[in-house]
């Protein structure tokens, strides 16, 4: 049997690069339409066949590509998708841009391994394999080397190039988008950097190199536990500063006119999405392997999980100021996606609010322009289409939950008798709102 090894590379093409991405979600589909913009044969690759025919039909299924835009990509003739992985074997680049969920609180690389696996089975020498997804430390060098060379005989750095390049897009950010967020590359070699470097220069305007793919991870999970840690700091102040009768949100405006050493952060009702409440745990679990522990993570996931159940509880005290029970109360939840701007329900701390408050009886509802369904626990909870007068109509206390920028503040602080502004955003617009 000829060793994989031993194949012969395929032909150098340098003006023609053919990138797999496999996982297309709101990770890879950006990838893939800077790839595409950027002159790159593409195939995207997904195992959920149900989204390549989404695809196929030039309907984009995350909410932050336009279908505009996907249909401009595939008008080029450039890109092609697919759920079969043979497809994948014409790539000289593979760039895997997977989930990597927690499974009873512990890393899930599951899906990885699926993709290096359909990687692997495709690789030749002088290929170049870059995992996106977020993960702990040692990954790339050890479960996703060793398991590629296990199928092909492929050695890391000495067949071909092997980095670790973190996404470290912004979903529903106007600002910052893929091109103009640097890209830090790590590889297993200098050589490996440098092939890199070379392919996602040509889709964002800097990279950023790094000595080994453990530094490039680790950068993805300081960033996040930056955030998750100081979303936490201003989560706790919140509960402390209501007690005090301070203006937390003022307190913060004011410390922000400092020009250095701080940034601001806001409280919220909890952390949501597909990286805070997540990717800090991969980082904890690795420590855990040096039997440490991570505190401040630790103390950040406790902080920030319990604010659901400090937002149920305010609905309660504000409730009970005006001799109404929970139970049987009408709550609506304003904005249940995870943060402003996306309808992404992904960790959605609303969850957890909408179970505690259906716990004590409440009868809730929702509205969010950017979300078509929101379903707890198998149940589709009614929608309120508007913050109209009709449709907060019976209403005893809306929770403005995610501060949308397309919704319908003024109609909500007029038609809702109470609001609990979890955000921020309706600071001092009438009496019937109260902050966390
Ligand atoms: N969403 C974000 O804001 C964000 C930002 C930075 C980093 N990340 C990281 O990027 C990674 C991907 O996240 P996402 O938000 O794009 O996920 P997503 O759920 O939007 O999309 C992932 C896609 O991968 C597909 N998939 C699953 N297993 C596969 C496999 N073995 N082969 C091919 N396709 C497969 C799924 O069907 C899905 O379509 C995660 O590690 C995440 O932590 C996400």
């Amino acid at each position: 049997m000829t060793s994989r090894a031993q194949r012969p590379r395929k032909p150098a093409v340098p003006e023609r690069v053919r990138a797999a991405v496999l996982g297309l979600g709101y990770v890879g589909l950006p990838v893939v339409l800077a790839a595409v913009e950027a002159g790159v044969e593409v195939v995207g690759f997904d195992v959920d066949a149900s989204r390549i025919a989404v695809l196929e039909m030039c309907r984009s299924p995350v909410d932050t590509v336009t279908d505009e835009s996907l249909g401009r990509a595939l008008a080029t003739g450039r890109l092609s998708f697919t759920s079969n992985p043979d497809d994948l074997a014409a790539a000289t680049t593979y760039v895997i841009c997977v989930p990597t969920p927690l499974l009873d609180k512990l890393p899930d690389l599951s899906m990885v391994t699926t993709a290096v696996g359909f990687v692997a089975r495709s690789l030749s020498p002088g290929d170049l394999v870059s995992l996106e997804s977020t993960t702990y430390p040692g990954t790339t060098e050890g479960l996703v080397a060793d398991q590629i060379e296990q199928i092909s005989s492929l050695v890391a750095g000495r067949d071909y190039h092997l980095v670790f390049s973190p996404e470290r897009i912004d979903p529903g950010n106007p600002e910052f988008g893929l091109g103009n967020t640097p890209k830090i590359v790590g590889g297993v070699t200098k050589k490996c950097t440098a092939a890199g470097t070379t392919f996602y220069r040509r889709l964002v305007d800097r990279v950023v190199p790094v000595s080994s793919p453990r530094e490039a991870e680790t950068a993805k999970l300081l960033e996040n536990t930056f955030r998750h840690v100081n979303i936490a700091l201003a989560n706790e102040m919140a509960v402390f500063c209501r007690e005090l009768g301070i203006d937390l949100h003022e307190a913060i405006g004011a410390a922000a006119t400092k020009p250095f050493g701080f940034m601001p952060f806001y409280p919220g009702p909890g952390v949501g999405g597909h990286c805070i409440p997540i990717d800090p745990a991969y980082f904890s679990w690795r420590v855990r392997q040096l039997g440490l522990s991570f505190r401040f993570v630790e103390l950040a996931t406790e902080i920030n999980d319990r604010m659901p159940s400090y937002v149920a509880s305010r609905t309660a005290e504000m409730l009970n100021a005006v001799r109404k029970p929970v139970n049987g109360a009408s709550v609506v939840l304003v904005g249940v996606a995870y943060k402003r701007g996306i309808g992404d329900l992904r960790e959605s701390p609303a969850f957890s609010l909408a179970r505690r408050l259906m716990r004590s009886g409440a009868e809730l509802s929702w509205h969010d322009p950017l979300v078509s369904e929101f379903v707890v626990d198998g149940i589709a909870l009614p929608e309120v289409k508007s913050l109209g007068r009709d449709g907060l109509f019976g209403v005893d206390l809306a929770v403005l939950h995610t501060d949308h920028s397309c919704l319908d503040l003024d109609g909500l602080v007029r038609n809702a008798p109470l609001v609990l502004d979890t955000r921020g955003a309706l600071s001092g617009r009438a009496p019937s709102v109260e902050g966390l």
